[in-house]
């Protein structure tokens, strides 16, 4: 058995311990819970001490009172007696609203509680499990606070068991996975914010009095707020000052929540979207929030990103796919709908020859979709497309030596569709309301089984003996009037939102073991589901439509801050004709290799100067992926449109440093590197210059002379 958690009778308090930190829970009169330390290992920690304060409410039941709204909560309840944001609101079947929950006995397991139809983290043999029980005699009800450990990568995960014990309902209208109090500072708020087309730009502000609420209503993680959110010492930067990161392993509606109160406290809270997700408890049943993650660092944001990047590949990204990261052609942006097979096996020619390894065949190839009109729903090949079919299509490309991808987007349905005409009961509306297009499509209610099974049959006849290794599944409009579309009690409406979430992993989970060996780039239009949990299937996953270079710097800084380089697909696209010349393929190119490298051209139009110059970059990229896919991450700098970051392969001790601006080139930027070792020497193949590692500690200067560039710094063996 690890020690990483631990009960100590004397203090009464639980200590959670990973490589870096400690994580101190007070229990407070054997009945609640009191935060009373998040931070780096330490041994000296102030002991807890009521507060009086005026207008508390306040326990005195003849010892020394409790002050519940001064006290560090660990898990605030509504109604009793804290009166910040909630952590945990029911209301029974009397309308009573009052949630009070006090504690009932604790257990240390060796790994951890799964969630139930939820993806959650990996464990190790060092992941150690606190599960607290509490109970509420009057709602009837238990809940279960649990806490894992994962010990190397500093992370601490959170979710929330409630079990109603009665028989009658209990209505759920706020249960967060996660609560942290911490104590006032000079805080800033860190967050990723955008939208279609310009996903996870870092926004950070200093954090003010009352509660900033960052949520997704749109049945997604969506574009538009990602669920990260750190808080950091006004002073952090990426290599100093205290810093907590957050995130959710959640794809649907969320609410995450942070408050600066004015009594000295600051509580950061992650969860489901109430107001979209409450749900009906019925006697008996058990309900399981999904996993939130939560990391301290006082290294500064830099270490938040490794920690978080080192959790997302050692605890998330299923193992076998960790290396594999093929440079694929997708047909997209060359060819939108246009494509059939005559034109992808010449393609596939000349992908070949360029070193390409995976011909990502995306929309268009199905049903009658010529247009994003129709065809949604129809999982059966176009024969007028592709006459020979897709199994033969599919020998062909291997034929080549080219792996081959699908495109799909299981979760929709097109009005102009077979399907929709079979079953217009299947598209997700609430009875009697009105119907909501976007992008000319529906949502298919999978929450219902035999939508499920509908999918999985399809799909499974459509590609039982097809030659395929990869699947790019997209999902490209937000979930409304979410609810039963018939006047039945299958389902209340808000827990289809959930129950469709569920299933919508589900599927997932099955294409992955029905096809085994199979890969999945997650997309939903660009980045709209780039989350903790899509990672859990989704190896990769599409970063954003804009494939324009100076916008993809910035998305793909944002997305660096809380996910590994190894899941961002990163795609050379056709430049306007006047750009088509070598320099901007360049200028692509060295932004894409951030990241998973790809391409989105139309290669039969290429001239041969732009070919050489694509084949160069190809086989160049082959031998330095491992930066990418492998690499710990190190941000620079990140000022005015200039972003400076390194990757750095512990393996090799080598470093490759990536410069992108949008400022006037030829700039110095001196750099200092301190995983260097003092008495190596490191090769600067580019500029032919060697260096001693104490001087890249100290720092070097670099100068770069281009739009975007890299350079390697090897260590000489
Ligand atoms: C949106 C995606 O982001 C694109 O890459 C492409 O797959 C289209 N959908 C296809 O409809």
């Amino acid at each position: 058995m690890n020690n990483n958690i631990t009960y100590n009778k004397e203090t009464s308090c639980f200590y959670l311990e990973t490589s870096n930190t400690l994580y101190i829970i007070k229990l407070v009169r054997n009945k609640y819970f009191a935060q009373l330390y998040y931070g780096e290992k330490t041994t000296f920690v102030d002991e807890y001490k009521p507060r009086p304060l005026a207008f508390a409410s306040y326990l005195d039941d003849g010892e020394e009172k409790i002050y519940f709204e001064t006290m560090m909560a660990e898990y605030p309840s509504f109604g009793s007696g804290d009166f910040w944001a909630d952590a945990i609101r029911l209301r029974n079947y009397k309308g009573n609203c009052v949630t009070d929950f006090e504690y009932n006995n604790y257990e240390i397991i060796n790994g951890r509680i799964n969630i139930h139809n939820l993806p959650c983290a990996n464990v190790d043999n060092k992941t150690q499990t606190l599960v607290l029980t509490l109970k509420d005699n009057v709602l009837n009800c238990t809940l279960k606070l649990c806490y894992t450990v994962f010990y190397d990568t500093d992370i601490i995960s959170r979710h929330v068991v409630l079990i109603n014990n009665g028989n009658e309902d209990v209505i759920i209208e706020n249960i967060k996975s996660l609560n942290l109090d911490i104590p006032n500072n000079d805080y800033d708020i860190v967050t990723l914010n955008g939208a279609h087309y310009f996903e996870r730009t870092i926004r950070r502000s200093s954090l003010n009095y009352g509660k900033q609420v960052l949520y997704s209503a749109r049945g997604t993680s969506s574009h538009h707020t990602n669920p990260f959110v750190a808080i950091c010492d006004n002073s952090a930067d990426y290599t100093k000052g205290n810093v907590y990161g957050f995130n959710f392993i959640y794809s649907g509606s969320f609410e995450n929540i942070v408050e600066k109160t004015s009594v000295d406290k600051i509580r950061i809270q992650i969860g489901v979207n109430g107001a979209v997700e409450g749900q009906v408890l019925q006697g008996g049943v058990e309900y399981y929030t999904p996993e939130a993650v939560m990391t301290y660092t006082n290294k500064g944001l830099g270490q938040m990103s490794r920690n978080f990047h080192s959790f997302i590949k050692k605890h998330i990204i299923p193992l076998s796919f960790n290396h594999r990261h093929p440079i694929v052609l997708n047909t997209w942006e060359a060819f939108y709908f246009d494509i059939d097979e005559k034109k992808l096996l010449k393609l596939a020619d000349v992908a070949v020859d360029l070193g390409i390894e995976t011909l990502v065949v995306d929309d268009g190839w199905f049903s009658v979709r010529n247009s994003d009109n129709a065809g949604l729903g129809d999982w059966w090949v176009n024969n007028d497309k592709f006459p020979s079919g897709l199994k033969m299509f599919s020998n062909k490309i291997a034929k080549k030596g080219l792996s081959l991808g699908i495109w799909i987007e299981p979760e929709m349905i097109n009005p102009n569709s077979e399907l929709f005409k079979k079953h217009p009961e299947w598209c997700l509306k609430a009875y009697g309301r009105k119907e909501l297009l976007s992008r000319n499509q529906h949502v298919l209610n999978i929450a219902l089984p035999e939508v499920l099974t509908y999918l999985k049959e399809t799909f499974f006849q459509t590609f039982k003996d097809v030659k395929f290794n990869y699947i790019k599944w997209d999902m490209n409009r937000s979930l409304s009037a979410v609810g039963n579309n018939f006047n039945g009690e299958k389902l209340i409406d808000n827990a289809i939102a959930r129950k469709y979430i569920e299933n919508m992993y589900n599927l997932h989970d099955w294409f992955l073991q029905t096809f085994p060996g199979i890969m999945i780039e997650g997309c939903s239009g660009g980045g709209g589901r780039y989350d903790m949990a899509m990672m859990r299937y989704t190896s990769q996953i599409w970063t954003s439509d804009n494939t324009f270079p100076a916008d993809r710097a910035r998305i793909q800084h944002g997305s660096l801050l809380a996910y590994p380089a190894c899941v961002m697909s990163c795609h050379v696209s056709n430049p306007e004709e006047s750009l088509k010349k070598p320099e901007e393929y360049d200028y692509r190119y060295k932004i894409a290799l951030q990241g998973v490298l790809g391409y989105e051209m139309d290669l039969l139009t290429l001239n041969r100067e732009n070919f050489d110059c694509i084949k160069k970059q190809i086989s160049e990229y082959k031998r330095i992926r491992d930066f990418a896919v492998l690499g710990n991450y190190y941000p620079l700098f990140a000022k005015n449109e200039t972003y400076v970051h390194y990757y750095h392969l512990e393996n090799i001790d080598s470093f490759i440093i990536h410069y992108a601006t949008q400022k006037q080139v030829g700039e110095k930027i001196t750099i200092s590197i301190p995983q260097a070792s003092d008495n190596d020497s490191y090769i600067d193949r580019k500029n032919n210059k060697v260096y001693k590692g104490i001087n890249i500690k100290e720092g070097i200067e670099l100068t770069f002379d281009k739009k975007a560039d890299y350079i390697i710094i090897e260590k000489q063996i």
